[in-house]
């Protein structure tokens, strides 16, 4: 056997280049980590200074990959072309995995009562700025027909509340409207399709993951109880 089908070969990262949304916290940290331990270059974005400078030195201390913060402010398309530029400027003329990541996530309110910037601060981050940065970073993700055995990645963080019915139970469960939320999710799927049929000829795959509930905050583990209910107990 040829030494290229070797697994380790097949499905190296090492020496790629990241830039993930909402890497400094949360999932998105959780993808950063695992980037950096397989030798990755990683860039963190997102708004706060302080937890982008922190979650950069300790992965970075932690190797063999290196991380890097980008300060960003995803609400329009003007501030995913300033975040493409940034990544740029840092001198970097290609990107290999994009990961749309970032979200806004325990906003919960009464059906009758959802404050309309809500709406907006949800789409805008969620659904506009995924499709408005992948368009951004194409130029950088583009890859020549002839090297499409290695196309870039773009990696779109979606959630089980935007495909199927599981938004209902969870939704019931914890008593307020998360309506914002889990339609903004099933929106970001059907860009993620649209986004990989459109690019796939450009060299580029599109990807959007649908995690269940990943308990990163406290708000979590008050609904957990009756997360699991419906859930078949091991013996
Ligand atoms: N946790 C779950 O159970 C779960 C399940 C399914 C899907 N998801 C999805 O997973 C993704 C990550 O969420 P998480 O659960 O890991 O929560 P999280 O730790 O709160 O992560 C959200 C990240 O997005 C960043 N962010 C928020 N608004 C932003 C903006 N305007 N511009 C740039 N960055 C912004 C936040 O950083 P700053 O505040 O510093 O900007 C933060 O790092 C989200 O898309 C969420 O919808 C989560």
């Amino acid at each position: 056997m040829g030494d290229n089908l070797l697994i380790t070969n097949l499905f190296s990262i090492k020496d790629k280049t990241a830039l993930i949304t909402g890497g400094a916290t949360g999932i998105g940290k959780m993808i950063a980590k695992a980037f950096v331990k397989n030798g990755v270059k990683v860039y963190i974005a997102s708004r706060n200074k302080k937890n982008l400078e922190e979650t950069a030195e300790e992965l970075t201390k932690m190797g063999p990959g290196v991380c890097y913060g980008i300060e960003a402010n995803l609400n329009s398309k003007e501030s995913c072309e300033k975040l493409a530029a940034d990544f740029k400027k840092l001198g970097n003329e290609k990107l290999d995995i994009l990961v749309n990541n970032a979200g806004v996530v325990g906003y919960d309110a009464a059906i009758t009562d959802f404050p309309e910037e809500a709406w907006d601060e949800i789409y805008n981050l969620h659904v506009k700025c995924v499709f408005y940065l992948t368009i951004a970073c194409l130029p950088l993700l583009e890859r020549a027909s002839d090297k499409q055995i290695d196309p870039s990645r773009v990696i779109i963080t979606g959630s089980i509340l935007g495909i199927g019915n599981g938004e209902l139970k969870f939704l019931q469960s914890r008593g307020g409207c998360g309506l914002p939320y889990s339609s903004s999710k099933h929106a970001v799927h059907s860009v993620a399709k649209n986004l990989a049929v459109h690019l796939s000829s450009r060299g580029v795959n599109v990807n959007v993951l649908a995690p269940g509930v990943v308990p990163v905050k406290d708000v979590f583990f008050k609904h957990m109880d009756s997360i699991l209910t419906d859930i078949p107990q091991g013996r």
